[in-house]
């Protein structure tokens, strides 16, 4: 047994999937008559189980191979699955670097998993913080690191994580859903040198595709074959495999797209610079940024009132707030409405 099979649930290791004729046979040119399906129709047939389309032109700029490539409804999905995977319900636990994510925490508890929270250092970062409570408890599963972290918007120190990675006896799984705003690098790179590493991913920030629930995770032929026992046979529509497809295609759209968000993101960080009610702008490596005001609740409640929505954080961090890169215009009208609050 690989230390994989031994991290696995022994009910999950012995689990007989559900099998369709969809997985048996990829052709397009058969009579079907296996799935009960409706003979008429454009969307009459259930999708591809195994996405294989989708994941073909996923990885088509990567050195990862297809085998490598789990498609989720989100990566929601992917961080749900991995608990269904390896932590066995009111015994096991997850780690996180606090604050973050909510969906770890709430994936956990529906689980019935705990949770250790280790807080983040003064920079938000996991440089100076104490893993030994992560490294001691055997009964931690997964580990999940968030960079570009949410709500911070900062990324995770990559030696760091790399020195976790090794030493974690337990799934890593990097979450970089906003990776693609990041100068660092993905550390997809190295799932194939460490068998425990799951790098989750999405379609929902940079790739704008939020509604349509497409999320994907790189890592080792083995948990893939896990992650595709345990998930819903066809977890991801026929609509959505193609609109996420033809998103992936239009390259240049994407750069496009991206370029603007970062431009505003640098006029945003400069302009709220100049606000009196904002005293700290932290560091992001993201499509948002987080700031520490005077008084969050109420400006969260001045900016409600004009209709403007932001994400009040002060929960997590006190007074803070954490607003998303919208477009040139959205943000003039968030800059404008915050200077007339200040009046
Ligand atoms: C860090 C992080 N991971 C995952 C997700 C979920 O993404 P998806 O839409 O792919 O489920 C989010 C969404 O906000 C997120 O912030």
């Amino acid at each position: 047994m690989t230390r994989i099979d031994n991290w696995t649930r022994p009910n999950i290791r012995s689990l007989v999937p559900y099998s369709s004729a969809k997985d048996e046979y990829s052709g397009a040119d058969a009579l079907f008559l296996d799935a009960n399906e409706n003979p008429f129709g454009t969307y009459n047939r259930y999708p591809d189980p195994q996405q294989r389309k989708l994941k073909a032109v996923l990885v088509k700029q990567t050195n990862i191979s297809p085998k490598q490539v789990f498609i989720g409804n989100g990566s929601d999905e992917v961080i749900d699955l991995l608990l269904r995977i390896f932590c066995e319900p009111g015994m096991d636990k997850i780690a996180t670097f606090s604050p973050t994510y909510g969906m770890y925490d709430v994936s956990a508890n529906i689980h019935n998993v705990g949770i250790v929270k280790v807080p983040l250092d003064a920079n938000f970062d996991i440089v100076n913080t104490d893993i030994s409570p992560i490294l001691s408890d055997d009964k931690i599963k997964i580990l999940f690191l968030c960079s570009p972290n949410n709500p911070t918007g900062n990324d995770l120190n990559s030696e760091k994580m790399m020195e976790l990675i090794e030493s974690f006896n337990g799934i890593v799984c990097v979450d970089e859903a906003y990776i693609e705003f990041s100068e660092q690098d993905s550390m997809a790179k190295w799932i194939e040198k460490h068998d425990n590493l799951v790098v989750a991913r999405t379609m929902s920030k940079a790739r704008g595709l939020a509604g349509a629930r497409v999320g994907y995770a790189f890592t080792n032929e083995k948990i893939i074959e896990l992650l595709n026992k345990v998930k819903p046979p066809y977890n991801i529509s026929a609509l959505n495999q193609n609109e996420a497809i033809r998103i992936l295609e239009n390259k240049d759209r994407f750069e496009q797209q991206r370029n603007t968000i970062l431009n505003e993101r640098s006029r945003l960080i400069e302009q709220l610079g100049t606000l009196s009610s904002v005293e700290q702008i932290y560091p992001t490596a993201s499509n948002f940024i987080l700031i520490k005001v005077k008084d969050a609740d109420n400006l969260y409640a001045a900016l409600l009132e004009r209709n403007i929505i932001v994400r009040n954080r002060s929960k997590q961090i006190p007074n803070t707030l954490r607003i998303s890169v919208g477009t040139p215009q959205e943000n003039q009208q968030l800059l404008k409405a915050i200077k007339e609050i200040e009046l």
